[in-house]
């Protein structure tokens, strides 16, 4: 007995999906996919076969055709999957470079590896010789609120002493103004406003970070630089603290030749406020260009916590007192390595930069 086309395709099934296992590349698949389904395929051949038989007949014979088509375009399918996968692989593989194989005497030595910048090294001096004095160290945002920059300070919209610290602002309309954070201050409020939400006080750190100011550069200004903020709340705290620990850490970081002594000044957010100088470091205290021949220089300033400040954050000023202080990082590494012109720490020059590491 003869068997029919239909007949011996659903015999072949098996062997099909055998021959569509051992296609091994993509260009083989192709041809096997064109002369298994495509136009002059065996498949489309039965197909239009069908057309002669009786209805019912063809009715079986097309379902039976359906499920073979259905089943070898799943295997070529799945075939495909596998084989570029496989290519995927191999082009990844002969991609690959093998480290292995550099010959050393090919690398070029001694290779030049970089190092913390001055400022980077003067922070963290600076933050060794607080910690030294039982301080903690956090940090602040750079980018502040109205709020935090001024208005917490007791620098209220319109107050004069805004002028002193003119910065870039960002209006993102009513209520909110951003600005660039002018001094390290704001973060004093972001600590007490924490230590107040979480009952932590009392509080005893320094905040190092970089500032900005709408300045014209100068040797002895920066647009974006850096301060190193202090701030002590505790009970019972003096001015004399305050002028204990400015002390203390002037002889601790510059050495027992460098004073320091305080000048009455005014900031909104301590009274009494005053100017924090240090012996100059150029002609130690004899006077010369640098120092305008004073002997000294400014560092920062510093005082006792403005009640107001105390108020704006929700601390009780009969129960805490504090002090706060501030002074540049730059600054600090200008007097420390007697920088003419404070501009060098910032040109990216490694002749300079490379003396510091
Ligand atoms: N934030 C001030 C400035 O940048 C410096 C300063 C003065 C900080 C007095 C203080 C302070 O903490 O108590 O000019």
């Amino acid at each position: 007995m003869t068997t029919s086309p239909l007949e011996q395709l659903t015999e072949q099934t098996a062997e099909l999906l055998a021959s569509i296992e051992a296609l091994a590349t993509i260009e083989a698949l192709r041809e096997a996919e064109a002369s298994l389904t495509g136009k002059r395929s065996i498949l489309s051949t039965l197909q239009k076969s069908l057309g002669a038989l009786e209805p019912d007949a063809r009715k079986a014979a097309g379902a039976e055709l359906q499920e073979a088509r259905r089943v070898v375009e799943s295997a070529l399918e799945a075939r495909r999957v596998l084989l570029l996968r496989d290519a995927r692989r191999a082009s990844l593989e002969a991609d690959r470079l093998d480290l292995g194989d550099v010959i050393v005497s090919d690398v070029h030595w001694p290779l030049s590896i970089g190092h913390p910048g001055l400022v980077a090294l003067t922070q963290r001096e600076l933050e060794d010789v607080f910690v030294g004095m039982g301080f903690s160290v956090a940090d602040g945002p750079e980018v502040e609120s109205d709020w935090f920059n001024f208005e917490a300070l007791n620098i209220p919209p319109g107050h004069p002493a805004r002028g002193l610290w003119d910065t870039f602002y960002v209006e993102l309309g009513e209520p909110e103004t951003v600005v660039l954070r002018t001094h390290t201050s704001p973060t004093q409020i972001h600590l007490m406003e924490h230590a107040v939400s979480t009952n932590t006080l009392p509080i005893h750190s320094v905040m190092p970070g970089r500032c900005y100011r709408r300045d014209t550069p100068d040797a002895r200004h920066l647009v974006g630089f850096h301060q190193i903020e202090g701030l002590v709340v505790d009970r019972g705290i003096s001015f004399g603290d305050l002028a204990g620990v400015i002390e203390t850490f002037t002889r601790a970081y510059f050495g027992p030749d460098i004073a320091s002594r305080l000048r009455p000044g005014y900031f909104p957010f301590t009274e009494p406020s005053a100017e924090f100088e240090v012996t100059c470091t150029i002609c130690h205290g004899d006077g010369c260009r640098t120092c305008s021949d004073t002997g000294w220089i400014e560092l920062g300033g510093c005082g006792v916590l403005d009640p107001a400040v105390l108020e704006a954050v929700g601390i009780d000023g009969d129960e805490w007192s504090g002090f706060a202080f501030g002074f540049g990082v730059d600054r600090c590494a200008q007097m420390r390595h007697q920088l003419g012109d404070m501009r060098a720490l910032i040109e990216n020059d490694t002749r300079f930069l490379g003396q510091f590491s």
